[in-house]
């Protein structure tokens, strides 16, 4: 799949209803809305659907963009009608073909869409009744929109998982390429965004790549789910006719099938899980992006990212403002937001089908839309950025960020650690005021504070001997970072 996938997988012509168009005078009276028990399930009313009352309750302002999916669905399910024996075989070729007709004519932007007709599932079904006539009114032999829905979303969320999990290893391989380059680049590590110790810039890079590794872990394991077949439990119970849901759940590559009618029309688990990882991966891109902030300050001044992710001010001439990393931090929020709409939208509510779930589709568009949207941008933009390497080692060099490795030295030669940290506080209180660095004060001066201390101190006292030091599984040296990214690689290809 390529990165625009997430548009094609939406065909939908602009010509679509907005789900926004309550307002009575919105609507266009159609045949169906117009002369009672018209409607598809119209036989047992006795007046017509209130305008505002169908335009309130119809769905296919937005549930249109299932359309493929719902198709799909469809002839999954007339094929295993067929090997049932429940339709002829040239039933289900008339009712195959008539599909296929209704999908060219959506994908074309030929398609019209009638609220009357209430959600994707009804429009479908009518136009292809339209085309071939009766036999189109036996495709719902043994369904119901009930299970018809609840597999919609899932092959839905199963390509748009596969979609955002490929964006995954895009930005997660551009940072391993990133970190590759930066391993002998010196920055401030920091603890409480205060100097602690040095690292590189490639093991800062690094960090981010694991907390995406296990995002896209998630996804994996949340796609699993998904990826269930909750057609054949029709409207709560299943059905009186011999259908046979191994063939549909092979025919739509499903790898497992719902086993409980009343649970495979309800639930929306799955799509609040995905909506729980989304966020936590949301999470973890408005970390990166506050870092990314922070620093292309001018008090930073560590990093630059191409000019494409950037906007400059109407008024102040200076300004380049890191737009798309505060945008991303900031829909953060929007899919925290969606989590808990799902969250609250699920409580309890009781077995089976609920209309209450037709409010499942707007957040789960919104969460997968801005995360889509994120990592188009991220996987660009993150490897991308430039380090201004003299700007990061002087930052390290203020911040005596060398002073551990001291005491970890004065440790070595017998001093006990308690002892060593206040031998250290006394150094660095000299190195201040005398406006130096610690590997500035002569030797004389370090010996004054402890007679452990002995010419070779000047060697653990550098950056780069401080960096060196830490030479162990998950450590800041260069030949452990060098290796974190070799790992990354073969690890990464778990996802490919
Ligand atoms: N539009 C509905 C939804 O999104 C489809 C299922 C409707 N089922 C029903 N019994 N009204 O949930």
């Amino acid at each position: 799949m390529n990165a625009n996938s997430s548009n094609s997988s939406n065909p939908m012509p602009d010509n679509s209803i907005s789900s926004a168009d309550f307002s009575t005078n919105a609507i266009k009276p159609s045949p169906s809305s117009s002369s009672q028990g018209q409607q598809m399930w119209g036989g047992r009313f006795s007046e017509a659907t209130d305008s505002f009352v169908a335009a309130f309750t119809a769905s296919v302002g937005f549930d249109q963009r299932f359309a493929r999916h719902d198709i799909e669905g469809s002839i999954a399910h007339a094929t295993m009608l067929g090997q049932c024996n429940i339709l002829t075989d040239s039933e289900v070729a008339t009712i195959i073909e008539g599909l296929q007709q209704v999908l060219r004519e959506i994908e074309a932007g030929d398609f019209n869409w009638s609220i009357a007709l209430e959600d994707v599932h009804m429009n479908v079904e009518s136009r292809l009744t339209d085309i071939i006539g009766a036999v189109g009114k036996k495709l719902h032999t043994g369904r119901s929109r009930n299970d018809q829905v609840a597999t919609d979303i899932r092959l839905w969320l199963r390509e748009e998982t596969d979609n955002i999990i490929e964006l995954l290893v895009r930005l997660q391989s551009g940072l391993l390429n990133l970190a590759e380059q930066h391993t002998d680049t010196i920055m401030p590590g920091f603890t409480h965004l205060q100097t602690a110790q040095p690292v590189s810039f490639g093991h800062h890079v690094m960090a981010w790549f694991e907390m995406l590794y296990r995002d896209t872990e998630r996804l994996v394991d949340a796609r699993r789910r998904i990826n269930q077949l909750p057609l054949g439990s029709a409207a709560l119970a299943g059905t009186t006719f011999p259908i046979d849901r191994t063939i549909t759940a092979e025919l739509l590559g499903f790898e497992g099938i719902c086993q409980n009618s009343l649970d495979a029309v309800s639930d929306r688990d799955f799509a609040i899980e995905f909506t729980s990882n989304a966020s936590i991966l949301m999470m973890h891109l408005s970390r990166m992006s506050e870092e990314i902030i922070l620093w292309m300050s001018a008090q930073f001044n560590f990093v630059k990212i191409p000019d494409r992710f950037c906007t400059g001010s109407s008024i102040m001439p200076q300004k380049k403002n890191p737009d798309v990393p505060e945008l991303v931090r900031g829909k953060a929020a929007r899919v925290f937001g969606q989590l808990t709409t799902l969250l609250s939208l699920m409580k309890s509510q009781p077995l089976a089908y609920n209309k209450d779930n037709q409010e499942d589709k707007e957040p789960l568009f919104d969460c997968v839309d801005t995360l889509t949207g994120s990592l188009l941008a991220f996987a660009d933009m993150l490897p991308n950025i430039t380090p201004n390497v003299e700007a990061m080692r002087e930052a390290t060099m203020k911040g005596y960020a060398t002073a551990t490795d001291l005491a970890d030295y004065l440790v070595r030669r017998g001093v006990a650690f308690r002892d060593a940290h206040e031998v250290v506080g006394n150094a660095v209180a000299l190195a201040i005021d005398e406006g130096v660095d610690l590997s500035d004060l002569t030797l004389e001066q370090l010996q004054q504070f402890s007679d452990a201390i002995g010419d070779d101190v000047f060697d653990y006292l550098t950056l780069e001997g401080s960096l060196a030091a830490r030479d162990h599984l998950g450590g800041t040296a260069p030949n452990q970072v060098k290796q974190a990214v070799i790992n990354g690689r073969a690890r990464l290809k778990a996802f490919a």
